[in-house]
């Protein structure tokens, strides 16, 4: 063969090589492997836009199972299925709902990421973990509270799954009906459900709660959250004229309120909780303990029979007495709350937690490089190691 021979020959094989690397991005799903976790981290929906942007998609056998999602499923989108070596072996990108044990990753590409929740306040030794063992860790809590990164907000997607779910399981648990009921027999009167905390979980509670025809009142720190309650039919219990009502923090996250305010707040709170049936709770400080919001002081003023659910018991509990996935009870009061309430709406909690991967990835994607390159607004906020060190400024100093 000739010079120009040669040369094209050349072309081709640099042309090949860059196709090689686009249709290269490995994206691989593991089953999760924590106690209680029943959701996975992609749908056969993802796997096929996956596909469709280049990437080949590998999903450990079983990933599904828990999440109604079957194998054969996945295969039909594309999927390659295999065990946990083979699904991550030469991963460039490992996605999960809750970070994998380190030591799963070790056939992944050097320098990979690694997509999922971190708990980076409290597991400091996983993120360790990951910076010795070279990987991008990405925390998808740390996702900023932005408007354009709200279709990949993996906590307002889950916590508005959780905020439903609290008010069923509370309704589930309750000896009463929550609708106003006339029948021959006589009136039913409609439950009281008190809300507290109205985040994104706490507006779904409020809106499920009302359309179970319950009496709905609720509070909150911030507030701003009160035309939000009014809106959606339901009751503001606020504190008035004491300093710190205001109760925003960056991002629109709560901060800790003054010990004034907070006096105020359970004073109020006392003569309002002694007339629930049902309370809610699911007030969250990023980064801290949950707040206690209800003593059991409070409790014992409440009727038996009544039922509080804790959306917060897993950091920690705004509820005295509440523990993770037990029925307590006090005063004859039931006090409930689960480890990790999205898991137990494995299939919508997957198919929403799998769409906030995709679009956070997809809304990167680099057609040239053939993979996603994060923008620094983002990528600084998430990030959690990179180059064998911690690098995020929250865990910094
Ligand atoms: P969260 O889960 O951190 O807290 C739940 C609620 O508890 C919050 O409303 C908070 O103000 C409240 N709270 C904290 N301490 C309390 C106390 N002592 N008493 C009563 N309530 C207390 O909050 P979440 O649900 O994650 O979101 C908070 C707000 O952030 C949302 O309402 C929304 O405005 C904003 N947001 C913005 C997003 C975006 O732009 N991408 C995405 C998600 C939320």
């Amino acid at each position: 063969m000739g010079r120009s021979g040669d040369r094209a020959d050349h072309l081709r094989r640099r042309r090949g090589d860059r196709q090689l690397s686009r249709a290269n991005v490995k994206i691989a799903i593991l089953k999760e492997r924590a106690s209680g976790e029943t959701r996975v981290a992609a749908t056969p929906e993802t796997v096929k836009k996956f596909t469709a942007l280049g990437c080949t998609v590998a999903v450990e056998t079983g990933a599904g199972v828990t999440a109604s999602v079957e194998d054969a499923a996945y295969a039909d989108a594309g999927a390659a299925l295999g065990d946990a070596a083979a699904t991550v072996k030469d991963a460039d990108i490992v996605l999960g709902i809750q970070a994998p044990d380190v030591a799963l990753l070790s056939g992944a590409k050097p320098g990979a990421w690694v997509a999922a929740l971190f708990e980076p306040f409290t597991k400091r030794d996983v993120v360790d973990a990951y910076a010795a063992g070279g990987f991008e860790a990405l925390s998808m809590e740390f996702m900023p509270r932005i408007t354009r990164a709200q279709s990949m907000d993996v906590l307002s997607s889950q916590s508005n799954l959780a905020g439903y779910k609290a008010v069923l399981a509370a309704a589930d648990a309750y000896g009463r009906a929550f609708p106003m009921m006339m029948t021959a027999a006589g009136t039913v009167q409609a439950a009281r459900v008190f809300i507290m905390g109205v985040g994104v979980a706490g507006l779904q509670a409020i809106a499920t709660a009302r359309r179970l025809g319950a009496q709905v009142s609720a509070t909150d720190v911030r507030s701003a959250t009160k035309e939000q309650i009014q809106s959606l039919g339901a009751k503001p219990i606020f504190v008035e004229n004491v300093a710190g009502i205001e109760g925003e923090g960056s991002g629109g996250y709560a901060t800790e309120m003054s010990e004034e305010y907070q006096k105020a707040q359970a004073e109020l709170v006392s003569g309002h909780i002694a007339k629930q049936d049902i309370v809610i709770t699911t007030a969250l400080i990023p980064g801290r303990a949950a707040p206690r919001l209800i003593t059991d002081a409070q409790i014992a003023t409440m009727k038996p029979g009544s039922v509080i659910f804790d959306l917060a018991v897993a950091q920690g509990g705004n509820v005295e007495g509440s523990k993770p996935d037990e029925v307590v009870v006090r005063h004859g009061v039931s006090i409930i709350g689960y480890s990790n309430t999205p898991a137990h709406l494995p299939a919508d909690a997957s198919a929403l937690f799998a769409r906030n991967h995709y679009n956070f990835l997809s809304a990167f994607w680099d057609k040239e490089a053939g993979r996603p390159v994060l923008d620094e607004e983002i990528g600084n906020a998430i990030r959690l190691t990179q180059g064998g060190k911690v690098v995020n400024e929250r865990l910094l100093g």
